[in-house]
């Protein structure tokens, strides 16, 4: 069966196949990898979109990529999904190989069905209100960290302080239990974690499944800490169930996204279980700590680097909470923070790319391309041209405001930049995330002066790409804001 997913009017009838299209050429078994960037595997494509236009062929290793850039054929892959697209397998294969229970991010079909059902309660927009306390909780521990190292004029390593601030917010909302790892590296369940997800991007790169012929010692370690990991899930759930049988009315106002999955679990014809609630707890870790860490240090960076967006954030967070204090109505008022946060994942999307696979033959764009295809979505493209975006490569917020004018009203602009992805399958975190990013700023905005955020060396901050997509080595320096007023 044929189907066409192009979302703009673009030819119905296909004038190509896969075959007639270009690309760089490969070496036999590797394929085009030893010509990709290792660390920034998204920049080498991107690259080549320049080169050989928005649909190319390429390899790594033995998998075949079509690449597609144009954000409108992209729109429509992610719209024909759980039945003409699937996420492509493999990161769901190393997965499942070592033990872990899928969550909602891996699953397909009817099973991604019951699991985003379920997981969607999690973030119904009561429920994430009602989760404003433990997130206000974690950004005051986040003050106290930052004003430690302000006081003595230290450096702060911004991102692993911001990883440690996504973690205690999210893993807090997850396990439903407090997670403190910004004030103590003690926190054994992170120490375990932090040995599976980064070996879970290792083995998703490695060209040879090794592990599977010769164990060696980190594998070991990566196994121990998959048990530990899931022990640890067990006793969070039994006790989560514990306070729900305790406390019936938490059952319509939920205090984390445990609760909240366990209640959502319980209802009749759900079709899921403790597994699938377990698999969640991990996949919310999994999709919503580096992601929104690494969105945050690229928004400071860029706010540094743009002094006239930094005065106007500045003052948007002194007019709406200038003692800091937060609640709902003052974080709706931050606009142009929230601005700042679309701008960012403009031009320093941390998922810049997303692999797909085709379920059916289907034509994307002008190409006839067989069920199976295995499809590159390249994020950042169409959101960095100058015909979309005037001035592209300028960090300018206010398009993203009303104020912006026709040409860049935000709908329109959010129709092009996907940074949350689209379709049934968009990330639905997206508010938790941007409400972290606000609670955050509002907190650094009004209680400390930016001095300065940099690269180690001085130079543009690198983009790297690990779980997600982030910049290396920035340091950031904080001044109390009571002392810059002082002075
Ligand atoms: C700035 C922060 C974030 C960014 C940029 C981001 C980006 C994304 C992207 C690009 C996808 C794939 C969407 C698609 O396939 O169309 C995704 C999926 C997902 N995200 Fe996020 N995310 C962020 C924060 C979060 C947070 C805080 C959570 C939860 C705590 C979360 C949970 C998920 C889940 C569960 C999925 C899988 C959805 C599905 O397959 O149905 N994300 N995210």
């Amino acid at each position: 069966m044929e189907t066409s997913v192009a979302a703009r009017p673009l030819a119905k009838v296909a004038t190509r196949r896969v075959e007639d299209l270009s690309g760089p050429r490969g070496l036999p078994v590797v394929g085009n990898l030893l010509q990709m960037d290792r660390l920034a595997l998204h920049r080498s494509v991107e690259d080549w979109v320049d080169r050989y236009g928005p649909y190319f062929r390429f390899r790594v290793g033995s998998r075949r990529f079509v690449a597609v850039a144009d954000h409108a054929a992209l729109a429509g892959l992610l719209r024909d999904r759980p039945d003409g697209v699937r996420r492509s397998a493999k990161l769901g294969e190393i997965w499942g190989e070592l033990g872990l229970p899928a969550g909602v991010f891996l699953a397909e079909g009817d099973a991604w069905k019951r699991q985003r059902r379920m997981v969607m309660a999690g973030f119904d927009p009561t429920h994430v209100r009602d989760y404003l306390p433990s997130l206000a909780r974690v950004t005051e521990r986040l003050h106290a960290r930052w004003a430690r190292a302000a006081s003595r004029g230290e450096d702060i390593p911004l991102q692993p302080d911001l990883m440690r601030f996504t973690v205690d917010a999210i893993a807090g909302l997850a396990f439903g239990a407090e997670v403190k790892t910004l004030e103590s590296d003690d926190e054994v369940i992170q120490q375990h974690l932090d040995k599976i997800f980064p070996a879970l991007f290792g083995r998703v790169m490695s060209p040879l499944p090794y592990w599977r012929w010769w164990r060696r010692p980190s594998d070991r370690r990566l196994e121990h800490a998959v048990v530990e990991v899931q022990k640890a899930i067990e006793v969070f759930i039994a006790q989560a169930r514990a306070r729900l049988a305790a406390d019936p009315e938490l059952r319509n106002r939920p205090r984390n996204l445990l609760e909240a999955m366990l209640v959502a679990s319980e209802a009749e014809g759900s079709g899921v279980g403790d597994t699938e609630v377990a698999g969640n707890v991990l996949t919310m870790l999994l999709a919503g700590e580096d992601t929104t860490a690494n969105t945050l240090a690229w928004m400071l960076y860029l706010l540094a680097r743009n002094p006239t967006a930094l005065e106007r954030a500045v003052r948007e967070v002194m007019a709406a909470c200038p003692d800091g204090q937060l609640d709902h109505e003052r974080l709706d008022r931050l606009d142009f923070i929230e601005a700042c946060a679309h701008e960012t994942m403009r031009l320093k999307p941390v998922a810049p790319f997303l692999g797909l696979q085709l379920l059916r033959d289907a034509v994307v764009g002008d190409i006839a391309m067989p069920h199976g295809t295995l499809i590159w979505g390249v994020m950042r493209n169409d959101g960095v041209d100058d015909r979309y975006f005037p001035e592209a490569a300028a960090f300018r917020p206010e398009r993203w405001l009303a104020e912006g004018g026709p040409a860049q009203a935000a709908s329109a602009a959010k129709r092009v930049s996907m940074p949350f992805g689209a379709g049934p399958r968009v990330c639905p975190g997206r508010y938790l995330a941007l409400l972290e990013m606000k609670m955050c700023m509002a907190m650094l905005l009004s209680r400390f002066e930016l001095v300065s955020v940099a690269a180690i060396d001085g130079q543009d901050a690198r983009e790297q790409l690990q779980l997600t997509m982030n910049p290396v080595g920035l340091r950031m320096r904080l001044r109390p804001r009571e002392r810059a007023a002082a002075s």
